[in-house]
């Protein structure tokens, strides 16, 4: 395996751009992706989906994550400009009202004659968006966020004992989750309904497609478990926390400590390791949740008109194991 030292990637597809027609853009934006992908090298990944993508796309292994946080990093990669130009480091800045007028990628689209459309998690909503994402600046008509995205925190992953709890870890069955369906699962059909509809359109269109796995919790289907057994999970070689390590620069994990499966682990605060048989279990449901992720994507791309480029990237993620 080659030396990697990607922190974003980007995949970038241009299918056959025979006319003169102006090709039509799909951004798709996986919330939390880190490069554990088998196109980037990381055979604990299964992601036939987006290993294809990559075969005819140029492959981008040496970038910079923004910043590692999604509404900052989301909103230096849609303005084009940096975090130290913006200087917006929360969730709580909308760059229009703090720092200037600037225009987004898909505002410049849109300015020049391309119907826009943002579906899911695109810019991260909320303040730092202006609670529109950005509509009607960057967006022809007003964005899609998946119903039950609502439930993203609730308890509805069955524990051993067979109760609802809030865990980490969170394989379902799809019918018996509220509404009968995931959030991504949601933007996925969105999507679809959306390419269909523009398919005879004179209009190019930019649509950005933003899916929020395999961001915590790990919930997905239980059947792409069946991709990762446990038993092939290999445990990160630098598990240990440096001796010199500043205080500053340790994360101690305080969002993954409040789910159940987490606390009955006991694990002492702040420093106190996870068990090995639980990294293990935590980085298989990751890869189980990216191999989710690459299945809609698969789905989503049979749809996809060949005049198109299509872009993949995440919005920050850390060095494959
Ligand atoms: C910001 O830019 C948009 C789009 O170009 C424009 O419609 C709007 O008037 C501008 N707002 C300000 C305060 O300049
Ligand atoms: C943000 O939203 C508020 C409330 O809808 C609106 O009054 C304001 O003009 C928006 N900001 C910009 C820069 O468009
Ligand atoms: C299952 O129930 C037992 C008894 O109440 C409890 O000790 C245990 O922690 C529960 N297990 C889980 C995974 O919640
Ligand atoms: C697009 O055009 C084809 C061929 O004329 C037609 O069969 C199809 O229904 C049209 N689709 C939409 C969404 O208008
Ligand atoms: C698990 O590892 C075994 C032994 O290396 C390998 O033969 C098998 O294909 C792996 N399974 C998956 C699903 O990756
Ligand atoms: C959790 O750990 C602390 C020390 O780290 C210990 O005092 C406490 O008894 C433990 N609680 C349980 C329920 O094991």
């Amino acid at each position: 395996m080659p030396p990697i030292t990607v922190v974003i990637f980007l995949l970038l597809v241009k299918l056959e751009l025979g006319n003169c027609a102006k090709p039509n853009v799909l951004l798709i934006i996986v919330d939390d992706l880190k490069p554990s992908l088998r196109c980037f090298g990381d055979r604990n990944a299964y992601t036939p989906n987006i290993d294809r993508l990559s075969e005819k796309s140029f492959v981008f292994r040496n970038v910079f994550a923004q910043q590692a946080l999604c509404a900052p990093s989301r909103n230096s990669l849609l303005t084009s400009r940096r975090p130290n130009s913006l200087h917006l480091y929360d969730f709580y800045s909308y760059w229009r009202s703090t720092v200037g007028n600037f225009t987004t990628i898909p505002q410049y689209f849109r300015e020049n004659g391309y119907h826009t459309y943002s579906i899911g998690k695109v810019f991260h909503p909320g303040k730092s968006s202006n609670f529109t994402d950005d509509y009607p600046y960057s967006w022809s008509t007003p964005t899609f966020h998946p119903k039950t995205e609502q439930f993203m925190n609730s308890p509805v992953c069955v524990d051993q004992n067979g109760s609802l709890v809030k865990n980490l870890i969170c394989p379902v069955i799809i019918e018996s989750q509220p509404d009968g369906t995931l959030p991504d699962i949601e933007s996925l059909n969105e999507a679809v309904r959306y390419l269909e509809y523009r398919r005879n359109a004179t209009k190019p269109y930019f649509l950005a497609v933003g899916f929020h796995k395999p961001h915590v919790p790990f919930k997905f289907p239980f059947k792409y478990l069946d991709y990762h057994p446990i038993k092939n999970v290999s445990l990160p070689t630098n598990k240990d926390r440096p001796s010199s390590l500043p205080l500053v620069a340790w994360n101690p994990w305080t969002d993954i400590r409040l789910r159940h499966d987490i606390e009955l682990l006991n694990v002492s605060f702040p420093f106190g390791p996870m068990p090995d048989h639980m990294s293990r279990k935590i980085i298989q449901a990751y890869n189980a949740a990216t191999t989710y992720v690459d299945d809609l994507i698969g789905q989503l791309l049979v749809h996809v008109d060949p005049n198109t480029i299509v872009i993949l990237t995440a919005d920050h993620v850390c060095k494959p194991a």
